[in-house]
């Protein structure tokens, strides 16, 4: 698997708390089926200032004892980028990572609140694809809004957006609810990628074999594969 969304960066945000619990879930990723992983910590104003400078020092720490360590993990660090009209300003002044590119285009992996999609979010998604930036939104199952009615995310399908799903909904790590949303996502033909969207060792871990199975068993092991490896590896192409 090819994982584009995690937070593996150690003590950026709320994901693993030091570098050594980080190196903890590289393991754990390895042994797990995962070969490459982009970094997706938190920019979300306010509440994790997270920018593309002061990460590379943290990036490059960690790259170094992976590489002590003999952990053959290959990494390479974006973000995940919480939906708002601070995009208006953060863009034209470049503090905004991508996970990759398709087709020359930068892709940019958001995140909704878990309550709701906010008025005017089709107006924000637009004025990204117009400056030249693809959007991926994360885990639309765990928004309550789509929980209750799924095709609300049709209208932003259908402008150009591209949906990612955690592995580990399909699992149940998030109840029975997010599960049956996810499902019903990815049968719907919602799904672009699947991801691990890894937080902490003792909670949210990269394990991935139960929730990937479960894809399968859903759609096929090509569908499946496609979602997990194919794609993320298009876009990805930097870490190859
Ligand atoms: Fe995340």
């Amino acid at each position: 698997m090819i994982d584009l969304h995690c937070h593996l960066l150690p003590g950026v945000d709320d994901g693993a708390r030091n570098l050594e619990e980080a190196v903890a879930m590289a393991r754990m990723a390895i042994e797990e089926g995962i070969t490459h992983a982009v970094l997706t910590p938190h920019f979300h104003q306010g509440i994790y200032d997270n920018q593309v400078s002061t990460l590379k020092p943290v990036f490059e720490t960690f790259k170094e004892q992976l590489a002590e360590s003999q952990i053959p993990l290959e990494i390479a660090v974006a973000g995940e980028v919480r939906i708002s009209t601070d995009l208006l300003h953060l863009l034209p002044a470049g503090n905004v990572p991508f996970i990759g590119s398709i087709d020359d285009t930068p892709v940019m992996l958001l995140e909704l609140p878990y309550s709701h999609i906010p008025p005017g979010t089709d107006n924000l998604l637009n004025w990204l694809h117009k400056n030249n930036v693809k959007t991926m939104i994360a885990h639309p199952e765990r928004n309550r809004e789509i929980i209750s009615n799924p095709s609300a995310i049709k209208q932003l399908k259908l402008g150009g957006t591209m949906f990612q799903l955690t592995v580990g909904s399909f699992s149940e790590m998030f109840g029975e609810k997010v599960r049956d949303t996810a499902e019903t996502l990815l049968l719907d033909g919602y799904a672009d990628i699947v991801a691990t969207d890894a937080h902490r060792i003792d909670k949210r871990p990269p394990t991935v074999k139960a929730g990937l199975d479960a894809i399968s068993a859903l759609v096929g092991p090509d569908i499946m594969k496609r979602l997990s490896f194919d794609t993320p590896k298009a876009i990805s192409q930097v870490l190859f």
